[in-house]
């Protein structure tokens, strides 16, 4: 069983199967992922209020555990280990996931297992489809992160870049609140962009051409405040354009870089698959482009299904049971980690 509270999605989910990288591993079978979404209690305030989430995340999670246990056909005996992400995420809200694991492994005699949430991202990419080919360059866009990463063997990771100053998420939510959307931004603005025209206005496409480009040398960083100010001066000064073609225009510049440096990267490094992870990792142009833009250039393409690209504990359980199997439990005195980075290796 894993829990996820790191943000504003209260999940539960049970698994069973051998962790990913098994000889022989039919994967991770999903028997239950059940999700609680917090959007409308934040949706009025245009972001995550972390103490409201914390409250929120306290009072749904027991029946969100009862009805995941439901969901999969299980009892309670049935479970041999609780896993929760500890880290990164809000501290208040990882607090509650963590607790609530360990009280869990105590009164049910099994381990427990504390779970980097950006590694749950990453092995969302490999629950569908276990026997992946490595190396594979994961590019991993949530609201909170914006990173490629390196896999030769799953545990460590080399980051290949990263954003310098907003994540692409963040940009879409941002653009979204300017221009009087709602939130979460991305699906919005997603959902908006099937309308416009996406050449109607050129926006910068920050760090684009490749590593020579980027801050520092040989590294695919991403910028996107850049963007962001773009939108709103355009907007300013051309009070009349349609939302769709903003939406659209936007989108396709956040896309360009995305799919250009996760493709320039992995060629780089001489992946075999590209993977793609995190919420935005839902966005329908990025998948379309992404797919397109790795059978061009002769490379595998993994693209999870949207339920496991946004928030969920099925990822969770998932890096969870190749932690347990891999490292052991997790210490009953270890905490949550807000701040927490991928174990990396080079
Ligand atoms: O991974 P996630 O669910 O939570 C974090 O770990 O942050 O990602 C949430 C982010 C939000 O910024 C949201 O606007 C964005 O993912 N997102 C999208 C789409 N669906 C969610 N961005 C673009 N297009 C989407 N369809
Ligand atoms: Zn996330």
């Amino acid at each position: 069983m894993a829990i996820e509270t790191s943000c504003d999605e209260t999940s539960v989910a049970i698994v069973r199967g051998a962790p990913f990288g098994t000889n022989g591993s039919t994967g991770t079978e999903v028997l239950s992922n059940v999700v609680s979404s917090q959007i409308d209690l934040h949706a009025g305030f245009g972001g995550v209020v972390p103490e409201v989430a914390s409250r929120a995340h306290l009072e749904v999670l027991e029946s969100v555990i009862a009805s995941a246990i439901d969901k999969a056909g299980v009892k309670s005996e049935d479970i041999d280990g609780v896993a929760a992400t500890h880290g990164p995420g809000l501290i208040g809200a990882l607090l509650i996931g963590v607790s609530a694991a360990k009280a869990m492994a105590l009164a049910w005699d099994v381990p427990y297992v504390g779970v980097n949430h950006m590694e749950g991202h990453l092995f969302a990419t490999f629950l569908e489809k276990p026997d992946v080919a490595l190396p594979v360059v994961v590019l991993l866009v949530s609201g909170g992160h914006t990173m490629i990463v390196e896999v030769r063997r799953p545990g460590t990771y080399r980051y290949l870049g990263s954003t310098i100053d907003d994540a692409a998420g963040e940009a879409f939510d941002k653009v979204a609140r300017y221009l009087g959307l709602g939130y979460p931004g991305g699906p919005i603005i997603d959902k908006l962009a099937n309308q416009g025209n996406r050449n109607a206005i050129k926006f910068p496409r920050a760090l684009q051409g490749r590593e020579e480009n980027n801050t520092k040398g040989g590294r695919f960083d991403f910028s996107f405040s850049g963007v962001k100010t773009a939108v709103v001066n355009y907007v300013r000064r051309h009070p009349d354009v349609s939302n769709e073609d903003v939406a659209a225009s936007f989108q396709e510049a956040v896309v360009d870089v995305l799919v250009e440096k996760t493709i320039a990267a992995a060629i780089k490094v001489g992946a075999a698959t590209v993977c793609i992870g995190g919420g935005v990792a839902a966005n329908s142009r990025l998948r379309e482009r992404i797919s397109d833009a790795a059978a061009d250039a002769g490379l595998e393409c993994l693209i999870p299904s949207t339920e496991y690209c946004t928030d969920n504990a099925a990822m969770i359980a998932a890096a969870g049971l190749w932690r347990l199997e891999h490292d052991g439990p997790s210490a009953m005195d270890a905490g949550a980690e807000p701040s927490l980075k991928l174990p990396t290796f080079g």
